[in-house]
């Protein structure tokens, strides 16, 4: 198989394109079966899950709303260093439902950074949509609605996942040689 170089780093082929589209239609079709008459808001968290919810938005056939949401890092005034805050909901969210969309939740301390972000929002129905889920790494607690493929703890990259900001643009997931 043939591998790659990111950078310093080797990667071989892991996950195809067709396999990632055949788990984003599945992930379509359940969302369509829990949410076709909710009109969601899909909320997608940039910058890793901007090619699956691309797909996956494609693929639902129902009223449906989407917009991006990021932490950006600032060094904050006092001691206390790096400070991170989520920008970009102007979206009023009270009473709706929302979908988070994510391209992996892995330890899940950034999905729950964004659940507190997200608590006093008065959000209805909040519902959780990760296209990769590394099962072994997850340390919370909270419920992921809807989980594409699991896999083992290997660091990956390609499809909206980078190392080093490199990667993002390839179409299959790739997964680094140890
Ligand atoms: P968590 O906070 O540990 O759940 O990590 C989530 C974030 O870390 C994701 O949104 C990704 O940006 C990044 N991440 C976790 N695992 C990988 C990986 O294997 N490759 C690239 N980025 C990853
Ligand atoms: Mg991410």
């Amino acid at each position: 198989m043939a591998t790659i170089t990111v950078l310093d780093k080797v990667f071989e082929p892991y996950i195809p394109h067709e396999k990632i589209l055949e788990a984003v239609r599945r992930m379509a079709k359940e969302l369509e079966r829990d949410l076709a008459d909710k009109n969601p808001l899909f909320l997608v968290i940039l910058n890793g899950a901007f090619m699956f919810a691309g797909d996956l938005f494609k693929e639902l056939h129902f009223p449906a709303e989407i917009s991006f949401i990021k932490f950006v890092s600032y060094s904050g005034t006092h001691s206390t260093g790096n400070v991170r805050q989520l920008i970009g909901l102007d979206e009023d969210v009270a009473g709706r439902t929302v979908v988070l969309v994510e391209d992996i939740v892995d330890t899940g301390i950034s999905m729950e950074k964004v659940l507190e972000y997200l608590s006093d929002k008065k959000i209805k129905d909040l519902r959780i949509a990760t296209l990769l889920f590394k099962p072994n790494s997850y340390k919370k607690h909270f419920k992921i609605d809807y989980i594409g493929i699991e896999i083992p703890n290997d660091f990956i990259i390609g499809y909206g996942l980078d190392y080093n900001g490199q990667a993002r643009n390839l179409k299959d997931i790739y997964k680094i040689v140890q």
